[in-house]
Order: C-alpha cells, then structure tokens, then sequence
C-alpha cells in the first residue's frame, strides 16, 4: 500500500495529490494514508501536506529502494524482484540462499552496505553505506559450467555501458571483467556458480560499482588502487538511475547472447578493453606469465604471446598491465 501511495504521488508531481483521490484510488482510509505517508516521510521521503489541496512529493531519498529501482526501468525481468537491506554481510551471500530456494531469474539482492563484501581471490570488498552499487543478480542460464566466463565478461560490457549512459564515463575493461577509469579500480565482479557437473542451476553475478566514493574516504591499502564515479567526474551520480541503466543493459546483453551467442559481446568487449595490444603479467594459479595480450577467443579466455613467440591460452587469472611507458609505446 505504502508503495502504491508513493506511485500515485510521483505519477502526480509536480502537482498535489488530495487525499480524498487517494482514499478512493486505494480503498483506504483517510487514517490509514496519513500513516503511510508519514512512514515514507522516515524512509526520507519529503512530502508536503497543504490543507484543502492534499500531498505533493517534493523530495525523494538517495537510496536504492525497490520502488525507486522499479519507477521508470525498462525491463521485463532483470531486477523486477529486488530484496534490498540497507546492511548486509555480502549481496553474494544472500543471493545464493535465494537462488536455492528458488526466486525467480533476474532476482536482484542490493544493499546500502556491506559489512564483509567479497571479492575477487578470496580477498574484501570496501561497501560503505549508501556510497556505490553493491549488488547482486541470479540468473539461471542453461550451460555447462565451462561455458559460464563469457557471462563475467557481458556483466562487465552492461556495466561500462550504463556507466556511459548515467555518468558520461567511459571506463576500460581490464580482462576478465575489472572495470578500470585512470587506470584505478571502478568496479570489479564476482560471479560465483552453483552447477553440477554438465549443467549450471544457477549463477551469482555479484557486481560492487564504487559511485560517491571521495577519493580521501577510501581506506589506506586502496587510497593508490582504486577509484570512483565522484573521483573521476567530479560529480555525485545518482546510483538509482545508474543502477536502472545497468539491469537495462544487463538484460539486453543477455538476451542477446542467448540468441546470437558469445561473438556480439566479446566484439562490444573489445571495445572497451584496455588490455589487448598491451604488454601484461598473468598471474593465473600458481604460474606468472609475462607477454603480449594478442586476443580474446569465443571461450574467453585471454590469448598471451610469449616473449619466445609462443602462444599461451589463459582461462582465468589476475591481469597487470605493463605501464605504457616501458612498452614503448609513450
Ligand atoms: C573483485 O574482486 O573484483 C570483485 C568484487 C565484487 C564485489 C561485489 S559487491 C556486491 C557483491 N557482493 C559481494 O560480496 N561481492 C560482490
């Protein structure tokens, strides 16, 4: 109901909204809508009240409330059921529960907060409040786990893309899927899979995009690695209108890599990569490589020329990028 109320509200703006219309668009009482009203006043809503012409929104809060994911997003099933906590452990996490008891594809857990977010290699993720996009999505693709890295690298081209679109920044892929701007960490991904030996049951793409994050307020051991929205841009963006842009994109690449395949994403990938055609160290399992990143192949996997002219084909692993100045390339 309280949902309802804030949808006839906004529908309304810039206009008020007499209680009267309320009470009979709902069928509820007079009471019954000045108590919801005041309850979206303390989620931070603000709502002006005049005498004899009724309820005007005239403010809404900066958080990634479901019923500000869901006014105005265009999809048919990427986050259409949002199970948002304002602090959490770790979206990935409770995703996971979720996704085994079953929720429906496109199931989106977000959270203003994290108290233990994950990341890549067993290492954190820093999620503090209301500040960025932690976030995670369940998705039941049929495949076989082999099959699964291209969806880490479709997550990252969504992502860059809705970072176009709602920031005007155009970040850069760093392979597999860190999302880089000057060189500093934006975004990073962790897809974690629960599968059985041929088939997928389902995927976890937990995505952390850092958004109004000043540059002072990151912690020590990642005040030279990592980076934000705000840092780059100057600008605070609204995570809610970012986070529409990423499930609209999400859903796009995801239907269409289920009709066409891998080839139209890693072509769009590619765009934004800035690791091909650059000298890299792979550190994948216990082994290092150091070559020329040559290509990208329809698995995935990142494609390195030795030094000795072989080629070594990677399926995962950690990327750094050589500065450009000891490749000869400036
Ligand atoms: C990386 O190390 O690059 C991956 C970071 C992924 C962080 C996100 S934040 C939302 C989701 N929940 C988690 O616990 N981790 C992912």
């Amino acid at each position: 109901m309280r949902d309802k109320i804030l949808e006839l509200l906004k529908q309304g703006q810039p206009e008020y909204v007499s209680g009267e219309a309320i009470c009979q668009r709902l069928g509820v009482s007079r009471t019954a809508v000045w108590k919801h009203i005041q309850s979206l006043r303390s989620m931070g809503y603000e709502i002006e009240a005049v005498t004899n012409a009724g309820y005007r929104l005239i403010g809404v809060p900066d958080r990634l409330y479901p019923a500000e994911i869901g006014w105005g997003l265009k999809t048919s099933f990427m986050g259409r059921h949002v199970h948002y906590c304002e602090r959490l452990d770790s979206t990935n996490r409770l995703a996971r529960e979720l996704a085994a008891r079953g929720v429906p594809e496109g199931t989106l857990v977000v959270a203003e907060e994290q108290t233990g977010g994950r990341g890549r290699l067993g290492r954190g993720w820093f999620s503090p409040y209301a500040k960025g996009i932690w976030c995670s999505l369940i998705l039941r693709p049929s495949l076989s786990p082999l099959d699964a890295p291209p969806l880490t690298m479709l997550a990252a081209v969504a992502v860059a893309e809705a970072l176009q679109r709602a920031a005007g920044l155009k970040p850069g892929i760093k392979w597999p899927n860190d999302l880089l701007a000057g060189g500093r960490k934006l975004c990073g991904i962790l897809t974690e899979l629960d599968a059985e030996v041929e088939k997928v049951n389902h995927l976890i793409v937990g995505i952390g995009v850092n958004v109004n994050i000043a540059p002072g307020e990151f912690p020590p051991d990642l005040a030279e690695t990592a980076t934000s929205v705000l840092a780059v841009t100057g600008r605070r963006a609204s995570r809610v209108r970012l986070l529409q842009e990423m499930l609209a994109a999400l859903e796009y690449w995801y239907l269409r890599w289920q009709k066409e395949g891998f080839s139209p994403v890693l072509s769009r990938w590619k765009e934004y990569s800035v690791t091909l055609g650059r000298a890299v160290l792979v550190t994948s399992h216990r082994e290092s490589y150091e070559g020329w990143a040559e290509d990208v192949d329809e698995s995935g996997s990142l494609i390195l020329r030795l030094p000795g002219g072989q080629r070594q084909k990677i399926c995962s692993g950690e990327v750094s990028l050589r500065p450009l100045h000891d490749q000869g390339l400036i």
